[in-house]
């Protein structure tokens, strides 16, 4: 596995790799990997001759960039270069801020995917879906990627990003990953880390009460806000401090109406100092909605 942080190194290999007409996929990360982010290898490794993966902590998609959040964010780059060179990975990149924000983060050139960006995890984390989108797209432009894997975890963000990639005609095309889970259902994350033992073995709850929602919706429950509310009191009594618990349109996250059928679940809450969010998709049968 090549380490690199250079541009100038990474665009030489990509496009020696274009030239021999060899298919590369593209896995962004932040690091601190756990079998989630593996996954995305794995998936890419099926779908593509090279993989290049990224870490980089990007400090434009955390609200407080140089305090809280993006300071605490866990950095393990030692033990992810070791799975990531097992796991099948052929290019590792991990630019210094400096390399992908030269003039700082207030100067730089920004992307805005407007509409999925405010709404939801968007409300509540300002500017957090520019972060993404910006950095998303300069990844695009450097790797070149024949494809990208993004995890449905974040279902928000990959919903933006597929946006971003139709709208500013990237050729490539965003594949979404299943979440992977550990055994109670809890959504592998790298915040998981911020919960002691005892809240980890609550923190299945917000996958319960998603599964929940799931059923009322599949038994034919049509009335959404007594679901989230449901869901919602259900949350603060098992100690979870929710944002928001709300029921989609899996395409736009709109609002359903009554003759759409392909749903999401989303949900983002706090147990103690960890920030979860989950979600669940669904579909609803004509006429039971
Ligand atoms: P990060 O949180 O490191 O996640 C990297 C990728 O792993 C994302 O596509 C995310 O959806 C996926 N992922 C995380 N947990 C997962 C799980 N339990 N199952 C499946 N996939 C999972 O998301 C980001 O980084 C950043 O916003 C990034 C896209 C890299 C831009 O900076």
């Amino acid at each position: 596995m090549q380490l690199v942080g250079a541009i100038a190194e990474l665009r030489r290999q990509v496009a020696q790799w274009r030239r021999e007409g060899e298919r590369i996929a593209l896995v962004p990360t932040m690091g601190n990997l756990h079998a989630g982010h593996l996954q995305l290898v794995a998936e890419a490794r099926a779908r593509a001759e090279r993989v290049l993966a990224s870490i980089f902590v990007n400090p434009l998609q955390f609200s407080d960039a140089g305090g809280g959040d993006f300071d605490r964010y866990p950095r393990t780059l030692a033990e992810d270069r070791d799975r990531l060179r097992e796991a099948g990975v052929d290019l590792l990149f991990t630019p210094p801020v400096e390399t992908i924000y030269p003039d700082g983060l207030e100067r730089t050139t920004r992307v805005e995917v407007p509409g999925l960006s405010e709404i939801l995890c968007g409300e509540y984390r300002p500017g957090h879906f520019v972060g993404v989108a910006t950095i998303v797209a300069k990844l695009f432009n450097l790797a070149q990627p024949d494809i990208a894997l993004f995890g449905e975890k974040d279902y928000q963000q990959l919903l933006v990003i597929r946006r971003l990639a139709r709208d500013l005609c990237f050729p490539v095309e965003v594949v979404g990953v299943p979440t992977v889970r550990e055994p109670s259902g809890l959504a592998l994350s790298s915040r998981n880390q911020y919960l002691d033992a005892e809240q980890r073995a609550r923190a299945a709850g917000l996958y319960r009460a998603l599964c929940r929602a799931r059923e009322r919706l599949q038994a034919g429950e049509a009335d959404l806000s007594a679901i989230e509310m449901e869901a919602d009191e259900t949350l603060r009594a098992a100690g979870f401090r929710p944002e928001y618990f709300s029921v989609r349109r899996a395409g736009d996250l709109l609002p359903p109406q009554a003759d759409d059928h392909e749903l999401v679940i989303l949900a983002a809450a706090w147990l103690g100092e960890a920030r979860l969010i989950d979600n669940l998709r669904l579909t609803t049968r004509p006429g039971t909605s």
